[in-house]
């Protein structure tokens, strides 16, 4: 009897130190809970949410299964657990958890976002509307919702719709910068505004962080991803000895796909990448990187002067519009006679950098090479490439590989 009281105390405890942030003793208190309860689907679920906010995915689908389980159609637990597999990339699983938790609770904002936002990475965006506008709807204040809208009325087609959502979010984002330059993005991708001079760190995070267990599946499988090994074969053909000699930085490595063609290169490779869930797909690849760096690039190599032999991007410089400031990092990074190597998408000649409706920048070739001989980056070798299909198309695109004079 005491102990069953000790732990109503200790539930209570953890939840209330848990909304304090105090994730790790809440923890603690949850798992004093099942000792005493093995089978207490709160402490399960609490643990799930915990495991989760530590980035703990694992932790969190076995916990959220476990909930769901001891309780089954309890809405919050429903509605976590569909959050951590939608998060997993286990998208069908996802939406038929996240729809059981709303037949339980059918006004929970968050879970009709997370719904929506499920939808649309399975690639069904029309599907997505109807909960994305019932989202923004309940939360008129807040601006994620009306954002994941306007980004499922683009994917669905509808310009105009995205439009008038991403301006409703603008004006929803005042105080959060980071939502609002995202809102701006959108409207520069629609040609509502000039294209700003990159993505938002926080929007290319986001992105990845959410494609991440499905990237090397979709690229290898569906979209015929090609630019890593086009790029490694122009290496070769502009005389870079792949023998295992060079410090080699692979600049947005992401799950390391690109990182596996550089290694015939690299006596010591290194990785790079602003998304934590792409980099902790790539620490998978055992023994491949020597080390792994969760960074932006432009504020990366500045810092590593001279460190790098070799210097490659393959499919990342299309996140970026005036590419002159990452030409001049990567060319500041390399050693003397060092070699940088990257792809872009190709885009119409004239205009330095457009942005398209696919939210990635195509360059003009001959505006890269420009500024890249400006970075003091001489050509070794160009060619034209198909990097991938989207929507069926291929998406044409440049590959470089340059070399930093052997002066400075
Ligand atoms: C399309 S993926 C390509 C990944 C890898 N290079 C490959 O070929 O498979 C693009 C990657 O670049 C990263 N990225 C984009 N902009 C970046 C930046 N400014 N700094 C660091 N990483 C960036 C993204 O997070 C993402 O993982």
């Amino acid at each position: 009897m005491a102990q069953a009281e000790d732990a109503d105390r200790w539930l209570r405890e953890g939840a209330a130190r848990h909304a304090r942030g105090e994730v790790a003793a809440a923890e603690a208190l949850y798992r004093e809970v099942l000792r005493v309860r093995p089978d207490d689907p709160n402490a399960a679920n609490l643990l799930g949410v915990a495991a989760r906010q530590r980035g703990d995915l694992a932790a969190a689908l076995d916990w959220g299964a476990r909930a769901v389980a001891l309780r089954p159609g309890a809405g919050a637990f429903l509605a976590n657990y569909g959050a951590a597999l939608a998060e997993a990339g286990r998208l069908a699983e996802a939406v038929a958890t996240l729809r059981q938790a709303l037949a339980a609770r059918p006004d929970d904002a968050v879970t009709l976002r997370n719904l929506g936002q499920a939808l649309c990475a399975m690639g069904d965006p029309r599907a997505a509307l109807a909960p994305l506008e019932r989202a923004a709807a309940l939360r008129p204040d807040a601006a994620e919702p009306m954002l994941a809208l306007a980004h499922a009325r683009r994917e669905a087609g509808d310009a105009a719709g995205a439009a008038q959502a991403a301006e409703a979010a603008l004006g929803r984002a005042r105080g959060d910068p980071a939502l609002a330059a995202q809102a701006r993005f959108l409207l520069a991708a629609l040609g509502r505004a000039a294209p700003p001079a990159r993505a938002p760190a926080a929007y290319v995070r986001d992105l990845f962080d959410q494609y991440a267990p499905r990237f090397e599946s979709e690229l290898t499988g569906r979209l015929g991803y090609r630019a890593p090994e086009a790029l490694a074969a122009l290496l070769r053909r502009a005389g870079v000895p792949a023998e295992r000699g060079l410090r080699v930085l692979d600049l947005g490595c992401g799950t390391g796909l690109s990182g596996a063609a550089l290694a015939p290169f690299a006596a010591r490779l290194e990785g790079l990448d602003l998304s934590p869930r792409m980099l902790a797909e790539a620490r998978r690849r055992e023994g491949l990187y020597a080390a792994l760096h969760e960074a932006d690039l432009l504020e990366w190599l500045p810092r590593h002067r001279g460190a790098f032999d070799l210097i490659a991007a393959a499919d990342v410089l299309n996140y970026l519009g005036d590419l002159a400031p990452a030409l001049v990092a990567i060319a500041a990074a390399l050693a003397p006679g060092g070699v940088a190597a990257f792809s872009v998408e190709a885009g119409p000649a004239g205009t330095p950098y457009a942005l398209g409706e696919g939210m990635r920048y195509r360059h003009d070739p001959a505006h890269v090479a420009a500024l890249a001989a400006a970075a003091g980056l001489a050509e070794l070798a160009r060619a034209p490439a198909t990097l991938r299909e989207e929507r069926g198309a291929p998406v044409a695109g440049e590959l470089f590989v340059l070399r930093r004079g052997e002066g400075g």
